[in-house]
């Protein structure tokens, strides 16, 4: 008896379950909206959650199979996500009617740590105009100029690093992300926080063990995140963040610790803190400490894996590509010549043309942010040039871009699994659709750091070209980007490369 009760009870409780896990499955009939059939509580995300490939990959063949609907419904475990991949609609959304869809969605449901609220990606409306205004000139050329010995100190660290491996004329095979990852580290230390740190002599450095727990979404941090994402009031029930308490205090206390330290002390220096203090000081705004140490979070955050990521995946192309880099080092070569033994300037990085050619289809072909989004936050009736609707979005929709796929669509870029730099030529690049190249995305809510991404990775390229070839080495992966998985760019085996020294070939 008492197992048949047992029994019905587990029976009701699962049946309870599984209709909590699809309640939200008739959205998009409802809306009239095609869609791909979705799984209990996972929605589409099925293969990235067995870990079977990476979320790119699967938003990816989405788009492939979608392309055809300018709008299609797409199950983010259970939110209907309106997935944009029509470039007209994208110019509408993005651009010209940005003031239905200023915020990004909610990046966590339940309310988390507050300095996680008071980034400006998850800061919303006034808030985020206000600070965006505020931010702006943070990142101005000017500014990144100023910023610029920093790096360079930071990269000459990691140059000195690899000297070292390779002394004597020796080739040395290096997994780059890792090495990458460290020099990110130190970049985003120097130049965000304020502190100096060499990850290469003290690869066990507080900042960046504290760092890399931080930013790598897996294993319990993953699991929070999802449950967090997919079940809000049971992250409230729990009372857990997402982010570790104690390690978001530590980065609190180093933001606010050098910032007193600097106003007491009246020490100057060209880095991000700095100019958050002048830009804290010249607002109007009563930013609060929170605000100021969410900024240093969102930088360090955005920083750290993307900016590893893009050198990574710039060297691995390289690598693939010995024409491209051929043509590469003979940029590199000429701009080593006219410096005539001056150190690297961001005037002279900022010119090479070959190498901004090279960026750019990096960008394209790796997809560092596979898509961007936007939450609808008024009903909008999305119009073709005639007047006729095309769609009418409500309030609170989730809407996606689709990134990767137009990155990937034939009819942009053709033949998109090459790597062609050429695609960005001055002579082809007026070829390329409006709003279908979009790596750092689009309008008013675009990338803030994309000047300083691209001056560091631009001068770390210049070094490292300089002073290695890079060859394939045994350990590099034949199809690597169907050795990553997950939500983020790690391939499993790694970004495996053989570093020549220049000198001896
Ligand atoms: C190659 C490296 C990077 C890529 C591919 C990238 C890509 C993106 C993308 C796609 C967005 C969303 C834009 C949109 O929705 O229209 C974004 C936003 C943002 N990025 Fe980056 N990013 C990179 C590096 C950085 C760096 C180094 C920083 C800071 C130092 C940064 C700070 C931000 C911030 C603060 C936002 C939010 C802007 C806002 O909401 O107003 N990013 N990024």
């Amino acid at each position: 008896m008492v197992f048949i009760v047992l029994g019905l009870v587990s029976l009701i409780f699962l049946s309870i379950f599984y209709k909590w896990t699809t309640l939200t499955y008739n959205t998009f009939k409802e809306r009239g909206v095609p869609f791909e059939e979705p799984w209990p509580l996972v929605g589409n995300m099925g293969a990235v959650v067995l870990n079977k490939e990476s979320l790119n990959k699967t938003l990816l063949g989405f788009y492939k199979r979608n392309r055809k609907h300018g709008i299609v419904g797409f199950y983010n475990f259970r939110s209907p996500v309106y997935v944009v991949t029509n470039p007209e609609y994208i110019k509408k959304i993005l651009v010209q009617d940005f003031d239905f869809f200023v915020n990004h969605t909610p990046f966590f449901k339940a309310d988390d740590h507050p300095i996680v609220n008071g980034m400006l990606t998850v800061m919303k409306d006034e808030r985020w105009r206000n600070m965006r205004n505020t931010l702006s000139p943070v990142f101005t050329a000017s500014k990144m100029r100023a910023m610029f010995r920093l790096i360079s100190d930071c990269l000459n660290e990691c140059l000195d690093c690899l000297r070292d491996l390779t002394k004597g004329g020796k080739h040395h095979d290096i997994e780059l992300k890792d090495l990458f990852t460290r020099l990110s580290n130190d970049i985003i230390a120097s130049t965000a926080f304020g502190l100096k740190v060499n990850s290469y002599v003290n690869p066990n450095n507080e900042f960046y063990l504290i760092g890399k727990s931080v930013s790598k979404f897996r294993g319990m941090q993953m699991f929070k995140f999802i449950v967090s994402n997919s079940m809000p009031k049971v992250q409230k029930i729990l009372g857990y963040k997402v982010f570790d308490t104690a390690k978001m205090a530590y980065f609190k206390r180093l933001v606010i610790d050098t910032m007193k330290y600097r106003q007491e002390h009246k020490v100057q220096r060209p880095d991000m803190i700095q100019l958050l203090i002048e830009a804290k000081e010249e607002s109007d705004q009563n930013w609060s400490d929170d605000d100021i140490v969410g900024q240093c979070f969102i930088f360090f955050f955005a920083a750290f894996e993307n900016n590893a990521n893009f050198i990574a995946t710039m060297c691995h192309e390289l690598m693939e590509n010995p024409d491209v880099q051929q043509r590469l080092y003979e940029e590199v070569l000429e701009v080593h010549d006219e410096l005539g033994g001056k150190p690297l300037s961001y005037e002279a990085v900022m010119k090479m043309k070959y190498m901004d050619l090279v960026t750019s289809e990096t960008l394209r072909k790796w997809n560092l942010a596979g898509f961007t989004d936007r939450l609808c936050s008024k009903d909008y009736d999305l119009t073709d040039d005639d007047g006729n609707i095309i769609f009418k979005f409500k309030a609170n929709d989730y809407v996606w871009f689709p990134i990767v796929g137009l990155h990937y669509d034939d009819k942009y870029f053709e033949d998109p699994e090459s790597f062609k730099p050429e695609r960005f030529s001055d002579e082809n690049k007026d070829n390329i659709k409006p709003f279908t190249y979009l790596p750092f995305g689009v309008g008013p809510r675009m990338c803030i750091g994309n000047r300083y991404a691209l001056m560091q990775a631009k001068a770390m390229m210049y070094y490292m070209i300089l002073d290695f070839k890079l060859e394939r080495s045994p350990k590099t992966v034949e199809n690597i980007m169907d050795d990553v998985r997950g939500f983020q760019i790690d391939p499993i085996c790694g970004f495996w490369v053989r570093l020549v020294p220049r000198g001896k070939l």
